[in-house]
C-alpha cells in the first residue's frame, strides 16, 4: 500500500447538508449535495465525489445488503428492491487451477436485476426521487439499462434508455423492455450512446444515471465493504488483492473510495487495502494501456470490438477517479483475449457459477497474471463476477454444450446415450477449430 493514501478525514464546507457535500476531484471546488441537479464540477467539468464529515467504522453497519451499509451512504430510506449480500463462493477447484492461496468469487450476477448495477441505482434513483426529477436516462451496454428500468419503474419514473444496436445482450434488452423503458437504439457504439445521454442531461431532458453520476458509486462501494467483511469473518485477514472487470471504471473508483474511507475512518490499516486489479478485453483495453504506459490520462479509443459486450467501451469516464486506486493500492491492469474470456466462463460454470462474458475477464486476468508471476501463489484473491449468465443467452449457448435431438422413445434416448458420444467433446473440437 502506498504512502499515498491520504488518512486525513475531510472537513465540512459551509455548503455541507448534514455533513455531506459534493466536491470536485481537480479543483476541489464543493457543492451543496441536492440544491441543483449537477453531475460534474461547474467550475472545471471535472468528476464529482459525495464526501461526508463524519465516516462509519465496521460497528455502525447494521442489517443486510446494500443498506446494511447506511452510515456509509447519503440516506437510510431508499426506493429498494432489495439488492446487495451476494455470495462470496468457494472455488476449491478453480482456486488449485490459477495457483493462489485463496480464491473467492464475489459473485454480483444475484441482484435482483442479475448485475452489481443494482447497488449503484437504489441510491441514484432515490436521489432522484430526492430531486423531484420526473425522468430518468442512462447510455448502457445493458446492465444498466435493466436496472434502470426497474428502479426507475418502482419509484413511479419515465425510464429512457440509450443502447449500441445489435451489441447489447438478450437478456439485458428483455429487461429493459418489460420494465418498461423506452429502448432507444442508436447507430453508434456505447461511448457515443453516453455522449447524446450527457447532452440530453446537460438540456435538462432527463436525470443521468451513468456511473458519472457520483451517487450510483456511493451504492456500489457496498461491493468492497461486503468483500472485507465476509471475507475477514471467513478467513480472520483481509484479501491480498480484488480484480475486477472493467469497462467505465465505476466499480474500480467506487471500490477505491470505500477503502479510503474506512483507513480515514481508522477501520482498515492503509497495508491490509486490496490491491485492485482490473481486466478488460483485449480489444477495449484504454485502461490497460494507460497503467502500461503510466500515462496521467487514458485515451479515448474509437474502434472497439469484444464479444464480453458489456465492457465493449472505449472511453472510461471514470478513469481520473479509478487509475489513482489502481496505482495507490499497488494493483495493476492487464488484457485479456476474447478465447480466454469464454475459458474461464466455463471453468467458472464447471464450479457451478454462472456468468456473462466480461464478468469471466476478471477470472481470465487473474489466470494470466498468476502464469505471469505478478500475481503470487501466496496471495487471497477474490475476483469480481459482474453479471448473471442469464444475461447473454447467445454467449452461454457459443460456450456450452450444444443440446442433442432424440426421438420420443426410452430405448433410444438410452441406445443414443450408449451409442454416441457427449456433445461436449463435439462443441470443444468445434471451439477449438478441429
Ligand atoms: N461487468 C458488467 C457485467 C457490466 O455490465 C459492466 C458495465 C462492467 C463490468 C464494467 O463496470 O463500468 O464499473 O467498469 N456495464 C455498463 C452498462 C457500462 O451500461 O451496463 P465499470
Amino acid at each position: 500500500m502506498s504512502l499515498e493514501l491520504s488518512t486525513e478525514a475531510p472537513e465540512a464546507p459551509e455548503n455541507a447538508v448534514d455533513g455531506m457535500w459534493l466536491e470536485c476531484i481537480e479543483c476541489g471546488e464543493t457543492f451543496a449535495p441536492f440544491e441543483a441537479v449537477r453531475y460534474t464540477c461547474d467550475d472545471c467539468d471535472s468528476l464529482l465525489e459525495v464526501r461526508y464529515s463524519t465516516l462509519p467504522t465496521w460497528d455502525d453497519f447494521d442489517g443486510d445488503g446494500v443498506w446494511r451499509y447506511s452510515a456509509a451512504l447519503p440516506f437510510d430510506d431508499a426506493v429498494s428492491i432489495p439488492e446487495g449480500s451476494t455470495p462470496l463462493h468457494y472455488v476449491p477447484r478453480l482456486e488449485k487451477g490459477v495457483g493462489v492461496n485463496r480464491l473467492r468469487i464475489k459473485h454480483e450476477g444475484m441482484n435482483p436485476t442479475g448485475s452489481f448495477k443494482d447497488r449503484g441505482m437504489t441510491v441514484g434513483v432515490t436521489v432522484a426521487r430526492e430531486l423531484g426529477v420526473d425522468r430518468l436516462a442512462c447510455a448502457s451496454t445493458g446492465n444498466t439499462s435493466a436496472a434502470l428500468a426497474a428502479y426507475g419503474s418502482r419509484a413511479g419514473l419515465e425510464t429512457l434508455v440509450l443502447l449500441p444496436e445489435g451489441k447489447v445482450a438478450a437478456g439485458k434488452i428483455a429487461q429493459a423492455a418489460l420494465h418498461d423503458a423506452r429502448i432507444l437504439e442508436v447507430d453508434g457504439n456505447f461511448d457515443e450512446c453516453l455522449d447524446i445521454v450527457q447532452e440530453l442531461a446537460a438540456r435538462g431532458e432527463a436525470y443521468l444515471l451513468n456511473s458519472l453520476n457520483p451517487f450510483r458509486l456511493e451504492g456500489q462501494k457496498t461491493i468492497g465493504l461486503e468483500i472485507l467483511e465476509e471475507f475477514r469473518q471467513d478467513h480472520g485477514r483481509y484479501p491480498d488483492r480484488i480484480v475486477l472487470p472493467v469497462g467505465n471504471a465505476g466499480n474500480t473508483a467506487a471500490l477505491y473510495k470505500a477503502f479510503r474511507e474506512l483507513v480515514q475512518a481508522g477501520a482498515l490499516h492503509p497495508r491490509d487495502v486490496p490491491k485492485l486489479t482490473g481486466v478488460q478485453a483485449e480489444g477495449a483495453a484504454p485502461m490497460v494501456e494507460a497503467i502500461e504506459n503510466d500515462a496521467d490520462e487514458v485515451r479515448r479509443w474509437e474502434e472497439v470490438e469484444t464479444k464480453a459486450t458489456a465492457i465493449r467501451i472505449g472511453n472510461p469516464v471514470n478513469a481520473p477517479k479509478a487509475l489513482p486506486g489502481i496505482r495507490e493500492t499497488n494493483g495493476t491492469a492487464v488484457a485479456v483475449s476474447d478465447d480466454a474470456i469464454t475459458s474461464a466462463q466455463r471453468a467458472l460454470a464447471k464450479e457451478g457459477i454462472g456468468v456473462e462474458p466480461a464478468s469471466a475477464a476478471s477470472v481470465a486476468g487473474l489466470q494470466k497474471l498468476a502464469n505471469r508471476g505478478v500475481v503470487d501463489e501466496d496471495e487471497d484473491v477474490v475476483c469480481l463476477t459482474t453479471g448473471h449468465l442469464l444475461k447473454d443467452p447467445d454467449a452461454a449457448f457459443e460456450a456450452g454444450n450444444e443440446p442433442e435431438p432424440v426421438p420420443n422413445d426410452t430405448d433410444e434416448v438410452l441406445s443414443h446415450l450408449e451409442g454416441q458420444s457427449s456433445g461436449r467433446g463435439g462443441i470443444l473440437k468445434r471451439l477449438l477449430g478441429r
